[in-house]
C-alpha cells in the first residue's frame, strides 16, 4: 500500500461489518461505522450529519446514494460499493462531481451462479413443495407418478446478460447436459464458443428455452425486462431463475403468469420489494421458490467482497484509479 498517512481520511462505513473485513480502513482512516444493516436499512440520521466531512463512503446497496446524499457531502471524493450491482447509486450525479464509484466485479460470480443453479434444481425437482408434503405427512407410499419435475439434461438454458455471472451458470449448466442460448448487448464470441451457445435476440430466446436465468444489471433498459408480454412468449413449461435484480422482472405480471400456469415455476434470489413482506402473493405459490438475496453469501465471497470494497475506497482516497470503477467516463473529465 502507498504512504497514506493515518488518520488523514475521514471514511464512513454505511454499516457495521466484521472488523477484520475492513481492518486495512481501520489502519489508515478514521473511520466512523454506522449501525447493524438489522436497525437501519439506509444511511443513520448519524451518519448523516457526518456527511460533510466525509473523503469516502464504503455503503451496501440498501443506502441510496443520489443527489440529496452528495450535495450533503461536499467533500467526498470516491463511494465504494461493496457489491457488483450499483443500481442504488446515481452514477451520473457521481460522475458530475468526479466522484469515482467502486464495486466488486469477480469475487462473487461462482457464488451467485451456484445459487442460480440451486434455484434451477429446487425449481425443476420442486425440493420445497415435496419437502413441505413430506414433513406434513403426506409423504404416503413411493408412487411413480407423483411429485414429477422437469429433466435439465438436453434441455436448453437461455441466458439473459452473458456477464461474468451469466458465463459461470453456462458453465454449470453445460456440466448438467443443458444447451445454452443467450442474449447480451454485444456478442460474446468466446463464450459462444465455449457454451456452443447461439446468441438470440431476448424474444426468440423466450420462445426456445426451458429454462431463463436472469443476470443483467438493473437499468432504465431491463426494468420490467420481463413483463406480461415477455412471460407469454415462455413456453408453459419454462421456468425463470432471477439473481440479477428484483425489478428486472415485473413481479405482478409473474405473480399471474405462475398462477395461470402460464409458465412452470420461477426461482427467485431477488424480488421486487425487497425484503418481500410475509403476506405477499408470491409465498402462497407453490411453484415459486425464494431465496432472500443470498447469492453472494458465503463466508469467503462476503470476505473478499468487503476487502475489495476497501481497496476501491483507499486507492480512491489517495488518488488513484480504482482497480473496480462502476463510472470509468469520470476519468476521462
Ligand atoms: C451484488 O453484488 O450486486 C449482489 O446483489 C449482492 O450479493
Amino acid at each position: 500500500m502507498g504512504a497514506m498517512a493515518k488518520l488523514a481520511h475521514r471514511v464512513i462505513v454505511t454499516h457495521q461489518l466484521p472488523e477484520e473485513w475492513i481492518a486495512d480502513l481501520h489502519e489508515n482512516c478514521n473511520v466512523l461505522v454506522g449501525p447493524p444493516t438489522s436497525e437501519v436499512a439506509g444511511l443513520s440520521a448519524e451518519l448523516q450529519r457526518h456527511l460533510p466531512s466525509a473523503d469516502g463512503l464504503l455503503t451496501l446497496l440498501t443506502v441510496k446514494v443520489d443527489a440529496k446524499l452528495l450535495n450533503k457531502a461536499a467533500n467526498l471524493r470516491v463511494v465504494s460499493q461493496m457489491a457488483v450491482g450499483v443500481d442504488n447509486i446515481d452514477l451520473n450525479a457521481c460522475t458530475q462531481r468526479g466522484i469515482p464509484v467502486g464495486h466488486t466485479p469477480g469475487v462473487l460470480t461462482d457464488a451467485t451462479a451456484d445459487l442460480a443453479m440451486l434455484l434451477l434444481l429446487a425449481t425443476a425437482r420442486r425440493l420445497l413443495e415435496t419437502n413441505r408434503d413430506a414433513r406434513e405427512g403426506r409423504w404416503g407410499t413411493w408412487q411413480p407418478e407423483r411429485w414429477l419435475g422437469a429433466d435439465l439434461a438436453g434441455k436448453t438454458l437461455g441466458i439473459v446478460g452473458m456477464g461474468a455471472i451469466g458465463q459461470a451458470t453456462a458453465r454449470r449448466a453445460k456440466a448438467f447436459g443443458m444447451n445454452i442460448v443467450y442474449t447480451n448487448r454485444s456478442s460474446k464470441p468466446d463464450a459462444a464458443r465455449e457454451f456452443d451457445a447461439t446468441r438470440l435476440r431476448l424474444d426468440e430466446l423466450l420462445t426456445v428455452s426451458d429454462f431463463v436465468s436472469l443476470h443483467t444489471p438493473l437499468s432504465a433498459e431491463t426494468r420490467h425486462l420481463i413483463d406480461a408480454a415477455a412471460l407469454a412468449q415462455m413456453k408453459p413449461t419454462a421456468i425463470l431463475i432471477n439473481t440479477a435484480r428484483g425489478p428486472v422482472v415485473d413481479t405482478d405480471a409473474l405473480v399471474a403468469a405462475l398462477r395461470a400456469g402460464q409458465i412452470r415455476a420461477a426461482g427467485l434470489d431477488v424480488t421486487d420489494p425487497e425484503p418481500l413482506p410475509p403476506n405477499h402473493a408470491l409465498w402462497s405459490l407453490d411453484n415459486c421458490v425464494i431465496a432472500p438475496h443470498i447469492g453472494s453469501a458465503t463466508e469467503n465471497t462476503r470476505r473478499k467482497m468487503a476487502q475489495l470494497a476497501v481497496t476501491n475506497l483507499l486507492a480512491g482516497l489517495r488518488g488513484e484509479r480504482l482497480p473496480h470503477c462502476a463510472n470509468p467516463t469520470v476519468y476521462e473529465k
